[in-house]
């Protein structure tokens, strides 16, 4: 049974991969919290169709639509008040927050990266391209991270991290789809569970 808990909206812009291990893993290993909103800034977004068919509230909010960082940040805040959300939770969202937004959430938002932070993280590593420039600088060990968003992209708070091994023959595509199964797809509901249950 899912229990009450914490109420955590997940942002999305793709596949939805870490979304929909957040959700196989409500009440398992998430226990303290329930998936209450997902918010899409692409209409197209696959993650879209993983919030309904799981039946939790599903919301697209483009910033070209709505014309502005501002305008985005203002109907995202209505949806989380709306929602009576605690904790926000980054999973591929690829948008950065402006500082405002993070110091209202101070603490209260965590993202999962593809690699060990510090390394490959910051302004224009997301997605592919964090695991292209892992093999290209041709490192044996990378992983994923979780960590808090402030306002530095990805420069927040460490909470987790998990190692997972560069093999030989790796293509960027093989390499993203290890680390999501070893690392991510684990890493990030254990990080909820770990927020929602503690008094962090
Ligand atoms: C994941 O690998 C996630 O770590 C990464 O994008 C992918 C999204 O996949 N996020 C970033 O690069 C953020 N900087 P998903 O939509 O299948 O969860």
């Amino acid at each position: 049974m899912v229990s009450e808990g914490k109420r955590v909206a997940v942002l999305v812009s793709g596949g939805g991969t870490n979304l929909q291990a957040i959700l196989d893993a409500q009440g398992s290993v998430i226990r303290s919290a329930r998936i209450a909103l997902v918010v899409s800034n692409n209409p197209g977004a696959y993650a879209l169709k993983r919030a309904e068919a799981a039946g939790v509230p599903a919301r697209t909010l483009s910033k070209k639509e709505l014309g502005s960082q501002a305008a985005f940040e203002k109907a995202l805040d209505a949806c989380l008040a709306e929602y009576r959300i605690d904790f926000i939770v980054l999973a591929g969202f690829m948008t950065i927050l402006s500082p405002d937004f993070t110091r209202q959430w101070d603490h209260r938002i965590l993202n999962i990266h593809p690699s060990l932070i510090p390394a490959f993280c910051g302004k224009g590593y997301y997605g592919l391209r964090v695991h292209e420039a892992a093999l290209a600088r041709g490192v044996k060990l990378t992983g994923a991270t979780v960590h808090f968003v402030n306002e530095i992209p990805d420069g927040g708070e460490i909470l987790l991290q998990k190692a997972v091994e560069v093999l030989p023959g790796d293509t960027p595509e093989l390499l993203q789809r290890r680390v999501m199964e070893q690392a991510e797809w684990k890493l990030l509901p254990q990080a909820i569970e770990l927020l929602a249950s503690s008094e962090l």
